[in-house]
């Protein structure tokens, strides 16, 4: 299974999906930059959280900046409290998690990377956040944190949103942004890296009604993601007890992917109470209360969170979609995203490069480039241009043939089934856009 992780990884970089971050130096550990097609994929997948989460009366969008007044990485705890425990090896003096040893290794002080025992030091917090500072001088007193979730620019703007938008309770604040984490150990590729983009929602409620919300925001959440193409079947619960709560939280649920790698979280639904709000008010010293009019009281609102890593998602998309297959003895490489994500939607190609075909596909291009990301290729055997489209998970290839020329018609070709069928050429876009609606999952 790690196969698939570097075949992945090698076509990503081949196919303009995701490159390593500054490769040309030797890379930097932890931060990748995405490609033409990652970059589109992404926003992709974005959009669809976007829509989903903020095109409903009750819940506004927002973008905060990323550094932030220190004070709030104080009120909210991760100056105290976002930590990991970090280990050191004094023989070859790598650095890990104290978490991720086994049993046996932490039993034995053995170091996980050259095997020595009884070389590992005391377990220490490491506290993650990115530090910088703000202004010419770098004293103690313009120190700035990178914030390392997206949810605190919400917590302080609760109240100018609310009034702004004259929302009542129950309502939610929703945003996408980048988030930084020092993390000691980076792995799996976009899984666990020190710069990412989160997609959270925080959903303000009245006292005492925020499990019902907690069980409603699971329900939504488990939704959306057959909207992107991730299978139920890959996609579990976990429920966090004990010293896995995060020092916010008084109840929390994952969801997890089924990676080829192995169950990993891609979202955590929590349950904040009022612990963010209540932190601010004391820090802050500003009153952040919610007046309800009909029992003119102020009410201290409690918070559910919804909270999903966009590059996370992402690469659950990656692998989800990877297929091999052999088609006529030869493997075919095939990349099955869910057409609303797939970074590009139709591909428009001329049989041959003459009798006018290329300039009847020009057309073409020009007619679905203002609705769809369309590729144009005129280059190499038809086959071998609808195996590159497979590989980067275009859904539909157009083809111009002799018959366009008699009739006026071309053909669809589906990338799942490779099943071709005509259509007239002005009804291209209508067909396409039926296609990518209809779409359902092979063999679901
Ligand atoms: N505001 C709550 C919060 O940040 P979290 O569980 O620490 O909760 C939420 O993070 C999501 O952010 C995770 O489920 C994951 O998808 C993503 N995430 C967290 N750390 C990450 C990292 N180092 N690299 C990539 N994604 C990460």
């Amino acid at each position: 299974m790690a196969d698939v992780m570097e075949k992945l990884v090698s076509l990503c970089k081949r196919k303009g999906f995701v490159f390593q971050s500054s490769e040309i130096y030797g890379g930097l550990n932890g931060c990748w930059d995405y490609g033409p097609l990652g970059v589109e994929l992404l926003r992709n997948i974005k959009e669809a959280w976007w829509r989903a989460m903020t095109y409903r009366e009750d819940v506004e969008g927002m973008d905060a900046s990323i550094l932030m007044h220190p004070r709030v990485w104080e009120a909210s705890g991760h100056v105290d409290n976002f930590t990991d425990p970090l280990v050191d090896c004094r023989h070859c003096k790598a650095r890990f998690r104290e978490d991720y040893l086994t049993e046996a290794q932490r039993a034995a002080g053995q170091c996980p990377v050259c095997g020595q025992r009884e070389v590992l030091t005391e377990a220490r917090p490491f506290n993650m956040m990115f530090k910088t500072f703000v202004g010419p001088l770098e004293e103690e007193s313009a120190r700035v944190y990178l914030r390392p979730e997206t949810a605190q620019g919400i917590f302080v703007n609760f109240l100018n949103v609310q009034t702004a938008m004259r929302q009542r309770l129950p309502f939610g604040i929703a945003q996408i942004g980048k988030a930084f984490r020092n993390e000691i150990n980076t792995k799996n590729f976009l899984f666990r890296t020190r710069e990412f983009e989160q997609m959270e929602m925080q959903f303000f409620v009245k006292p005492g009604t925020q499990d019902h919300w907690f069980e409603y925001w699971r329900g939504e959440r488990w939704q959306w993601y057959r909207q992107i193409g991730l299978p139920e079947r890959r996609l579990s619960w976990h429920q966090h007890v004990g010293d896995e709560l995060a020092h916010y939280a008084s109840a929390a649920v994952d969801v997890q992917y089924e990676f080829p790698f192995g169950w990993g979280e891609i979202e955590g639904i929590h349950n904040r109470g009022s612990f963010d709000l209540t932190q601010h008010e004391r820090f802050s010293g500003k009153a952040l209360r919610f007046f309800d009019e009909e029992t003119r009281e102020k009410v201290l609102p409690c918070v559910v969170e919804t909270s999903i890593g966009a590059s996370r998602t992402l690469m659950a998309c990656l692998c989800e979609a990877y297929r091999e297959e052999e088609v006529n003895g030869e493997l075919r490489v095939v990349m099955r995203f869910h057409p609303r994500i797939a970074p590009l939607k139709v591909a428009v190609l001329p049989l041959v490069r003459r009798d006018g075909m290329p300039e009847i596909a020009r057309r073409l291009v020009d007619r679905l480039r203002p609705h769809l990301p369309i590729f144009y290729d005129e280059s190499g055997a038809i086959g071998r241009r609808y195996r590159r489209m497979d590989e980067v998970g275009t859904p539909f290839c157009v083809t111009i043939d002799s018959e366009t020329l008699g009739n006026g018609s071309v053909t669809i070709r589906d990338r799942d089934t490779m099943a071709q069928d005509r259509v007239p050429l002005d009804g291209v876009l209508a067909e396409v856009e039926r296609r990518i609606a209809a779409w359902q999952p092979p063999g679901e």
